[in-house]
């Protein structure tokens, strides 16, 4: 039998994860551009790749967490007309995060075209019309100027979300052909995270007492790790791997049951999940996705939004920790920050308004 200290000498051999071996890169170093790199999922691509042996070059304004990776070459400019720092520059890789209108991805694809053998495009789950397919796959239709209706001469900082994303792989497409790369990310969470929509869940378990829980526990959850998606794109990066891939997990699904259950097991809070009825929810004026993150109804367009089937992504190297382990990281990186950003939460409902829905969802139960 192992003993415990032969378990906790064989996980920190493994790394962070006793479950995802870190497994050294012996191939060729890497010359890597990455548009952005001081946010969120940036340092995480980052200090994998580093830790790989990969050279890395950071394209940003200067202005976000700048003090970050002090040994790293930083070019100054600004996806605004200003590229001049990239001009004459050969990388193996780019990995371009910070584009949310295509006009950037048509300005620096062109640029770096000639020079650049990979381009990482970061795209997102929402470039989808719908989710009406089951499975869904990355063949699924994404969003068009004539399936929105919306204007083609719509400055591309102006356009909805899913739009912009859908035409900025249209354009990276555009110049990079079949040495594309297009990921499309789904809510991605864990430390650094700063829009709180996974957190709000750690968070609102670890305070206890009646948690308001959506639904029936079946609807489903795929998301992703920051650090998942980061060290894949990295991976892909060192395979030469190309093609249009979904970043979401895990690829075995997960009920939202399942997900509420796999938090708590990291507390030690005592905490009694109560479900209230989706039809119950809306009618109360509970928006999905946004008064409770995470949660989406699988029903009618959505009925697909947590049926991806990611068997292409797994064969190239996709991988997914455990629940437990980004739970109990996103709650540590939660408590790390000031007091005053702890109390002001930026997803989730409000505890009063909590309380008013769980106390309306027993009356309408008769008691
Ligand atoms: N969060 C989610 O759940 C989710 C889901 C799906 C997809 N996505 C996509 O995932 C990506 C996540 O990006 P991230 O913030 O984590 O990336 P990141 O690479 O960590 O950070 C964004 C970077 O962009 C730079 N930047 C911002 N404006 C710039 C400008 N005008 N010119 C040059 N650089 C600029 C910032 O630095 P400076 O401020 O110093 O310039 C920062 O380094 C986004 O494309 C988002 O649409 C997110």
């Amino acid at each position: 039998m192992t003993s415990r200290r032969e378990f906790l000498r064989l996980g920190a051999a493994v790394g962070a994860s006793a479950f995802i071996p870190k497994v050294p890169f012996l191939g060729r170093a890497r010359k890597i551009l990455v548009l952005g790199g001081t946010s969120f999922i940036g340092p995480h691509q980052v200090q994998y790749a580093l830790d790989r042996g990969h050279e890395i070059t950071l394209f940003n304004r200067g202005r976000t967490n700048a003090d970050l990776f002090p040994g790293v070459e930083k070019l100054i400019g600004d996806r605004n007309g200003q590229l001049d720092a990239l001009r004459g520059r050969r990388w193996d890789v780019v990995i371009d995060n910070s584009a949310t209108d295509p006009e950037w991805v048509r300005q620096s694809a062109a640029l770096l075209k000639d020079t650049v053998d990979r381009y990482f495009y970061v795209s997102s789950r929402s470039a989808y019309r719908h989710f009406r397919e089951i499975p869904m796959t990355a063949d699924a239709p994404t969003f068009t100027f004539e399936s929105t209706g919306v204007d083609p001469s719509t400055p591309g900082n102006r356009l909805p979300y899913g739009l912009a994303k859908a035409e900025s792989e249209r354009a990276a497409l555009a110049h990079f052909g079949d040495r594309a790369v297009i990921i499309r990310p789904g809510l991605i969470i864990g430390p650094r995270d700063e829009t709180d929509r996974f957190t709000y869940w750690p968070v609102r378990i670890h305070r206890g007492g009646e948690v308001l829980a959506p639904g029936d526990g079946t609807d489903g959850v795929q998301i992703i790790d920051a650090r998942d998606l980061s060290e894949w794109m990295v991976r892909l990066a060192e395979a030469d791997t190309t093609g249009t891939f979904n970043a979401v997990g895990p690829a075995w699904g997960r009920s939202f049951a399942e997900f509420l259950h796999g938090i708590r097991a990291v507390t030690t809070a005592e905490t009694r999940f109560v479900w209230a009825d989706t039809d119950f929810l809306l009618a109360q004026g509970v928006r999905p996705y946004t008064d409770l993150p995470v949660w989406m109804p699988a029903r009618d367009d959505n009925a697909g939004f947590a049926r991806f089937d990611l068997s292409p992504e797994v064969e190239a190297g996709l991988t997914f920790r455990p629940l437990a382990e980004t739970a109990a990281d996103t709650l540590e990186y939660h408590f790390s920050r000031p007091p005053e950003r702890q109390a002001a939460l930026r997803a989730g409902m409000k505890e009063e308004r909590e309380a008013e829905i769980l106390a309306a969802w027993r009356a309408s139960k008769g008691g």
